[in-house]
Parts: C-alpha cells; sequence; structure tokens
C-alpha cells in the first residue's frame, strides 16, 4: 500500500488489528472501510490475515458481525429477485458429507409451486459441494449470468448455479485466506460469509442447515446453536426470513459419497426410495421452506404437500424439467460410473456404533471425488457407499461400505481407510434423529 493510499483510509489498518487484538470493539464505519479497502487491494492479505486471527481469538460482537456482513454485501453486486413478483426461498448447507439433499429439496418446493433460487458452491476440506456433482451430468451449466438465472426460475421453478463473477468478492478473498491461515471455524466469521452471499443472492426466506458433529465444521450442538442465532440474526436485519435446522453430521447423510454416486442417490429420494434420513431431512427443510413461501401453509402443511409430491411423481418431473433447463441429461444411464469396485468388509460381527465421518470425507477426497489443491481435477465417477450407517447390524464379511474407484491401488487404499472408519461393538448406539433442533 502507498502512503496516499493509506492516508485514504480513516484509520491506519495496523492500528485497527492492534485494537481488535486487544479486545476492542470496533465502529461499524472501521469495520467497513478496514473490508472494502481490502478489496480494493489497499490492504494486503498479511493483514488482513492477522485481523481474522485477531477476530478467531476475540470474537466479534452482534453489530461488530452485522458490519462484517454488511460490508462483505456491499463488496459487489447484489440480485434483485422482485421481477419474479413471488417470495423467492434459497437453502444452504455449512457442509457435509454426503450432503446432497439441495438436489431433491429444490425440485421438491419447486414442485409445490414455490420458486426455488440458488447459489451454491464447490467442495470445501472434507465436505462436498452441490456444483462439483451437478457438474457429474454430463452437458450441466453451472454458470449462468444473472438474467438468465432468473428467467429460468421465471419458467421452470428452479435454478441452482454457480456464484455469478461479482457476487460478495469480499468473502470469495477471505474465505481462500482463512482457509490456509486457520481461521475458518470461527462462528462471526462463518456466520458473515454464509450470510453476506445469502443476503446477495436475493431470496426472501431461506432455511439453513446447521451441521453438527465430527464431519462438519460445528462439533457441538452449543456451537451450531450459537452460529444459527447469529445467521438468523443477521437474515432478520437485512429483511429476510431464516430457519436454522441443525442436523446430525456424526455419520454420512444417506449411504453416497462422491458427486455422480450422489446424483444417484438423490433421484432415487425423488422417487421415494431414498434412505430414511435423507427423506427425513428433505421433507423437513421443504416444509420450512413452504411455511416461508407466500403459499400461506404452515410447516406441517408444508411437509405434508412434500411428501404428496414426492409421492405422485411431480417432484421427480420438476428435477428432470430442471436438469433439462441448465442443458443437462437427467438420464440416470448417462453418469459416469467408475471401472473398479471393491467392498470393504466388516472385521466381526456387531452394530455399527460410530463411523468417523470427516474421514470418510477424506477418503472419498482422495480417491479423486474432491480436491487436494485448488486447482485439482475432479474425477466424478469415484466415491463410496457407506452400506451400513450407525446402529445396523453387520455380520462379519459383509460389506460395511463399497468403494468405486479408478484402479486397484486406490480402491485397495480407500478400503483399507474405510474400515478403520467404522466402529463395530457388541451394543448398539444411542439413537439420535437427523434433526437435532431448531432455531428461527
Ligand atoms: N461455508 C461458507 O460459505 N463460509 C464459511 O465460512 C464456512 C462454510
Amino acid at each position: 500500500m502507498t502512503g496516499a493510499e493509506a492516508e485514504a483510509l480513516a484509520v491506519r489498518p495496523a492500528e485497527l488489528i492492534e485494537r481488535k487484538r486487544d479486545g476492542e470493539e470496533l465502529s461499524r464505519n472501521e469495520i467497513r472501510e478496514f473490508v472494502l479497502a481490502y478489496v480494493r487491494d489497499e490492504i494486503p492479505d498479511y493483514q488482513m490475515a492477522a485481523f481474522c486471527m485477531a477476530v478467531f481469538f476475540r470474537g466479534l460482537s452482534a453489530a461488530e458481525t452485522h458490519a462484517l456482513t454488511d460490508a462483505m454485501v456491499q463488496s459487489g453486486e447484489t440480485i434483485d429477485l422482485s421481477a419474479l413478483g413471488r417470495r423467492v426461498v434459497d437453502k444452504h448447507s455449512t457442509g457435509g458429507v454426503g450432503d446432497k439433499a439441495s438436489l431433491v429439496i429444490g425440485p421438491v418446493v419447486a414442485a409445490c409451486g414455490v420458486p426455488f433460487a440458488k447459489m451454491s458452491g464447490r467442495g470445501l476440506g472434507h465436505t462436498g459441494g452441490t456444483l462439483d456433482k451437478l457438474e457429474s451430468i454430463p452437458g450441466m451449466r453451472i454458470d449462468l449470468g444473472q438474467d438468465e438465472f432468473i428467467q429460468q426460475v421465471r419458467q421452470t421453478g428452479m435454478a441452482i448455479i454457480g456464484q455469478t463473477g461479482d457476487l460478495v468478492p469480499a468473502d470469495k478473498r477471505l474465505y481462500a485466506l482463512r482457509d490456509v491461515t486457520a481461521t475458518v471455524d470461527n462462528v462471526s466469521l462463518i456466520a458473515s460469509s454464509i450470510m453476506s452471499k445469502k443476503i446477495a443472492a436475493g431470496a426472501d426466506a431461506i432455511v439453513l442447515d446447521v451441521k453438527v458433529g465430527d464431519g462438519a465444521f460445528m462439533k457441538t450442538l452449543e456451537a451450531a446453536r450459537e452460529l444459527a442465532q447469529a445467521m438468523v440474526d443477521l437474515g432478520r436485519e437485512a429483511g429476510r426470513e431464516v430457519v436454522c435446522e441443525l442436523t446430525d453430521m456424526d455419520q454420512p447423510l444417506g449411504h453416497a459419497v462422491g458427486n455422480a454416486l450422489e446424483i444417484r442417490e438423490a433421484v432415487e429420494t425423488l422417487h421415494g426410495e431414498g434412505p430414511p434420513d435423507l427423506r427425513e431431512l428433505v421433507l423437513s427443510a421443504a416444509g420450512h421452506l413452504l411455511a416461508l413461501s407466500d403459499l400461506g401453509v404452515d410447516a406441517e402443511e408444508g411437509r405434508a404437500r412434500a411428501e404428496a409430491a414426492i409421492g405422485d411423481g411431480a417432484a421427480h418431473v420438476a428435477y428432470e424439467r430442471w436438469i433439462r433447463a441448465q442443458g443437462g441429461d437427467p438420464d440416470l444411464e448417462a453418469l459416469p460410473s467408475a471401472p473398479v469396485a471393491r467392498d470393504a468388509p466388516a472385521p466381526t460381527d456387531g452394530y455399527v456404533q460410530a463411523i468417523a465421518t470427516t474421514n470418510v470425507g477424506r477418503a472419498s477426497l482422495r480417491l479423486g471425488a474432491g480436491r487436494m489443491t485448488k486447482d485439482d481435477p475432479i474425477d466424478h465417477a469415484v466415491g463410496i457407499v457407506c452400506c451400513a450407517k450407525r446402529g445396523d447390524r453387520v455380520e462379519a464379511g459383509a460389506p460395511l461400505a463399497s468403494v468405486y474407484a479408478a484402479d486397484e491401488t486406490a480402491a485397495a487404499r480407500a478400503v483399507a481407510e474405510l474400515q478403520a472408519c467404522y466402529q463395530v461393538g457388541p451394543e448398539p448406539p444411542e439413537p439420535h434423529p437427523v434433526i437435532l433442533d431448531i432455531v428461527r
């Protein structure tokens, strides 16, 4: 930064970092200037990294978190969905393993006559990303421009695309920086990152799925509740209605982990044949989305309509319409398949007591389903199917999981990794539901 640019800021960046380091509350304007100067390249990464670390240890007050979120929204373009003339809904998950829920929830909600407009992200760390899953569908376009996005929601009832170029550039840069400076898992930073994108993307009402457990960023219910409350408050301040579901991530959601495998499971669920935990999460989220829409129903009636849309095939019709609208081929036969399939057998008889979910995500990543570095290509065909879930009874030698790999070496490594992920013992574990709590 040149001396002249430094003078353009009302506060010296180092002074601001120092005050946050010492636990002071910064003003709205100070936070705004700091963030916008960073996006203009007037503050270098090392100072922003130091600021994030100070926030990591000292936290942000509710007013500071609000100011940060506002500044992030103002850093780029925002989308105005009012031309649709309807209350538009959106959904977001904080990130998990095997989380293909958006691929089912979007078509279910659209089939119930409510416009669903969502911008998604790519895989992050050991968690999968909706965009990567969608790109396993041949021809599928995720790079629609703003006008095309709005037009598709109008004509098709839904769209799920990548973030358009200039939406919340502050988050793009901050997130990449936090990823490599050990400053991701802070409630204020996560809440402002997620909510700035949701607010900028324009929906009136949002259901947030805050994952809790081994495979999630939030490891405890207490931390998840704090994050949920922060996001609900940020939404309210921006005039958006937000409901947060806290959901179990102590095991993968459903069975499939990996892009094309997850598309297949999402379609099974749209046909009413999906795994019970995924179906429950979908029905609950869709119920809340319909209750937040302009249909004038409560969450119970919303859930009943969602169930009916799956039962009578309307949700699957909405899925095919959506995929075709974005250039994709909805035929499951068109999805890529891995050349090698191997089972990871149970070492002994017993009950599945726990599944090391982050490690399942990492095993899938190493098979090629995600990126080890930011520019790695993805193999959409590979992944894992966790045949046994927590509480299931298994016989020695029966498959705990099936591995779908590009070659024998990768398959053998993943089989060993998965066996280490499963804890099998003589007693069944305490059951716990997929929906753990609701914050609104
Ligand atoms: N997802 C986001 O978009 N941002 C975070 O900070 C964490 C999860």
